[in-house]
């Protein structure tokens, strides 16, 4: 199995996916050179062999039906709605068909506490960009991309408010 962590950042979630499945082909994906930099002294003081490229998520330096399995955290609240769609595009492209998508990001605020917990959040990440992501358009958008069974797995409250699992499949 190939697996692609978008927007890796320092490569945390990577090492402890291919830590758990050694036989896994781990793969992280980040724009900013200076965090892979990060991430690869990480995962070489971990032992494990991941392989980190420089790519954005809108422009995914992969071909087409390359990837078992796309994982990406904290990462589509960055991005503006327009991004978001073709970030969402690009993954179903280099997702082999009966591919899955999870994605763990703050999502629709499941109570009032929440919703005032991540104005923090949308202050330091920007408004307009954490505003798909606060009206739980975030499944819609995916869905939109070609994805099929798209799902809230799991919704945590957090002290930035609420953290939601989405997963998705592209079909066979
Ligand atoms: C908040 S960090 C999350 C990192 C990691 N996924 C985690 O959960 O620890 C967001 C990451 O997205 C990366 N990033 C931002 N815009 C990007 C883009 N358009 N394409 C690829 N990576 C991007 C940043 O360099 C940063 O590493």
């Amino acid at each position: 199995m190939t697996v692609l962590d978008l927007a890796s950042g320092t490569g945390t979630l990577a090492i402890i996916i291919k830590r758990k499945f050694p036989d896994v082909d781990v793969v992280g994906v980040d724009g900013d050179p200076r965090i892979l930099q990060i991430a690869k002294a990480k995962s070489e003081s971990a032992n494990v062999k991941i392989e980190f490229d420089q790519g954005l998520a809108t422009q995914l330096p992969y071909a087409d039906s390359s990837y078992d399995r796309v994982f990406s955290t904290l990462f589509f609240h960055h991005l503006g709605h327009s991004d978001k769609a073709r970030a969402f595009a690009e993954i179903f492209r280099v997702l082999k068909p009966g591919g899955q998508l999870h994605v763990a990001d703050w999502g629709k605020p499941t109570n009032f506490l929440m919703r005032l917990l991540f104005y923090p959040i949308q202050w330091l990440d920007g408004f307009a960009n954490t505003k798909d992501n606060v009206e739980g358009q975030l499944p819609n958008i995916i869905q939109h991309s070609g994805f099929n069974d798209v799902q809230i797995d799991k919704q945590f409250s957090t002290v930035f408010g609420t953290l939601t699992l989405y997963r998705a499949l592209k079909d066979e």
